[in-house]
């Protein structure tokens, strides 16, 4: 298993790009086989995730080609709507495929989900959702099995679930007749889910709300669709928080500003310099003296619980006190122990972690444990003095394009280790 070494201590400097969004484009990859057309997908990150997706979109029979962040697939062959366990385990967004399948099929066969190794994390949001629009769910060896002809119905999620709401959007896509999704999720992949599928000659009112209604019309033929994919607002909140954990100087280009909203104020109340260079760029500086700000995670437009781990490593070296209050997974906090290897002062009490600011880390041996949390890792180990080592990297290799390339062209000392 490879791993990272790490020289801290540096503050980075310099430019760079943020690549596409993770979680917009793997249900829009699912997506693809909602109609049998040609898909040209630009932006999409080279991830493990992107990969896996790709080989369940080969296993239903579609033709997929990806080269220069440029994906290409061709779905008009697919005739298998079956997800199977060994691709399933490894990332619970394959459940993503479910919707899809059904719609266009009729019937699915999806194994439950695995992915990241906090939980629990059920799908039972999707399956109710399911079965009121009329379709026939039954548990079999570890499969979900699903099938029947869809009915548009109103859906009322008893909580928002970004991937709930992805999977009834695309499900409504092959139901006759009107669903309607209140409290749907308004992350921004879920809107550029929506868009894309406005794409394929489906009428989705409420773009981007909590309210959505999804009108598909049976007789759309579309062939050929062209889109590009949003950019990674939790990569780009990655490195604002590296260039001020590292007290360095980073312009960030391709980002989506307004998706980072929370994170921008949070930052600039630690005592963050955050500018604006144009509508994609965003240079951030001179974060000498942090003062400590309490969080809460909360669904879009509230602050990512995807953020939160890397956000506790800012606020182990802010001066004062904290709280990171985690409303979404309550017991995401694998990173606690790791953090406090290197020696941060951190205590959680049910789903609150409260952090004492230290002056310092000092370089650690540590371990991750799922994508945002080694992320936090990176952060820490590369603001230590000396040297550090993080196991278990295949979480970030999930996630995060190209990790040490970027860190390194902005002056940070990372090596991998095989
Ligand atoms: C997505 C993101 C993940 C992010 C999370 C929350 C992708 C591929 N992953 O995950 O990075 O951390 O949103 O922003 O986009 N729940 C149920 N029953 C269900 C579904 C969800 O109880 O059927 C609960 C979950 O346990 C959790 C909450 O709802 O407490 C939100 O989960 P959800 O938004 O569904 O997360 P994911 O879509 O899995």
């Amino acid at each position: 298993m490879d791993k990272f070494i790490i020289n801290g201590g540096k503050k980075l400097i310099g430019e760079v790009q943020i690549s596409g969004a993770k979680n917009a484009v793997l249900p829009i990859m699912a997506a693809c086989i909602l109609k049998p057309a040609t898909y040209t997908i630009k932006n999409v990150p080279n991830l493990k995730d992107t990969r896996t997706m790709i080989k369940l979109l080969e296993e239903s029979g579609a033709n997929v080609k990806f080269d220069n962040n440029i994906l290409v697939v061709d779905s008009t062959q697919c005739n298998n709507p079956v997800a199977p366990y060994d691709l399933v385990k490894t990332m619970r967004a394959s459940f993503y495929m479910l919707g899809p399948f059904i719609a266009r099929f009729g019937k699915s066969t999806v194994s439950l989900p695995g992915g990241c190794a906090w939980g629990p994390r059920p799908v039972d949001f999707h399956i109710k959702a399911l079965k009121q629009m009329g379709a026939h769910v039954e548990l079999k060896e570890g499969n979900i099995l699903c099938s029947g002809n869809l009915k548009g119905a109103e859906i009322i999620f008893e909580k928002k679930s970004v991937g709930a709401t992805g999977n009834i959007i695309m499900a409504a896509v092959g139901a006759e007749g009107e669903t309607i999704i209140s409290n749907a999720s308004c992350e921004p992949e879920i809107e550029d889910l929506c868009t894309f599928i406005s794409l394929l000659g489906v009428n989705i009112e409420g773009i981007g709300t909590d309210l959505l209604k999804i009108n598909s019309s049976t007789d759309s033929i579309v062939k050929k669709v062209d889109y590009s994919i949003i950019p990674d607002r939790i990569e780009a909140a990655t490195f604002m928080i590296l260039a001020a954990i590292t007290n360095g100087d980073i312009i960030l280009r391709n980002v989506n500003i307004n998706h980072l909203d929370i994170v921008i104020s949070k930052l600039k109340r630690a005592g963050v310099r955050i500018e604006i260079v144009n509508t994609n760029s965003l240079r951030i500086s001179n974060s000498a003296n942090l003062s400590s700000v309490d969080v809460e995670t909360r669904e879009y437009p509230g602050f990512p619980t995807d953020i939160q781990a890397q956000w506790m490593s800012l606020m182990c070296l802010a001066t004062g006190t904290s709280t990171i209050k985690e409303n979404i997974y309550s017991d995401r906090f694998t990173h606690v122990a790791e953090l406090n290897r290197f020696g941060a002062d951190i205590k959680v009490e049910g789903d609150t972690a409260h952090i004492n600011g230290v002056n310092s880390f000092r370089a650690a041996p540590v371990m991750s444990t799922d994508i945002r949390a080694s992320a936090s890792l990176i952060l820490a180990a590369l603001s230590s003095e000396g040297e550090s080592s993080i196991s278990r990297i295949y979480h970030i290799d999930r996630g995060y394009e190209n990790i040490e390339r970027k860190i390194a062209a902005l002056g940070g000392d990372i090596k991998r280790k095989k």
